[in-house]
């Protein structure tokens, strides 16, 4: 079988807004041996970030989108995108929604990762819904990106008992390390697809 290098790796770009423990995770996922994904690109819908100091400290390109004009900030992702020679596009915790025309160039090549078992509790303040709604259990759920929101098809998903005791903030913490394990995992599944 062909040794899997650098250069026929699997070129990928995650998309961020802030915290980025998704993104450290993937680039640690990316540094495995055998691992088939190398981390080019990270994009953030904002500056001064956290999540941006994965970039400097593993050397990876980053860019800064300024989404007050739409058109122009895909115009400049499509063209860093073209230039990284990205294959796959992993959204963890981007805040804007990308129009329909972009997401139509990258049809099947966008997932995206949800702090809720979809199709439940798509959009914001997921934790905070499935507690008031006396939910027995909620989840995370790995999915490719269409045009409506949260709505794609679900690559991967895991469920997680809610106990009496939980609050949005324990929630959020036991699912963001549910997420680390699943992410990775939905990339190897569909990685050989792409
Ligand atoms: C995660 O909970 C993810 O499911 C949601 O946004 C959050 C991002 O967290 N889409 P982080 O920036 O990866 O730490």
């Amino acid at each position: 079988m062909e040794k899997l290098t650098g250069k026929n790796k699997i070129n990928v770009a995650v998309f961020i807004s802030g915290r980025g423990s998704n993104l450290y995770n993937l680039i640690q996922f990316s540094k495995k041996k055998n691992s088939k994904i190398n981390i080019k690109l990270i994009v953030s819908s904002k500056k001064n970030v956290k999540g941006l100091i994965y970039a400097k400290k593993n050397k990876i390109n980053k860019i800064i989108l300024n989404y007050k004009n739409k058109l122009n900030a895909e115009k400049k992702l499509l063209k860093n995108l073209q230039k990284n020679k990205i294959k796959l596009i992993c959204l963890a915790g981007f805040m804007k929604i990308l129009s329909g025309k972009f997401i139509k160039n990258f049809k099947g090549k966008i997932i995206n990762i949800h702090p809720s078992l979809l199709p439940k509790y798509k959009g914001l303040n997921t934790h905070q819904r499935v507690i008031e709604k006396n939910e027995k259990y909620t989840g995370c759920t790995v999915h490719f990106v269409n045009k409506n929101l949260d709505s794609g098809k679900i690559i991967m998903q895991k469920r997680l008992k809610i106990l009496k005791k939980d609050t949005i903030s324990s929630l959020s913490k036991k699912l963001l390390s549910l997420e680390h394990k699943i992410y990775p995992k939905a990339i190897k599944k569909i990685i050989i697809n792409l």
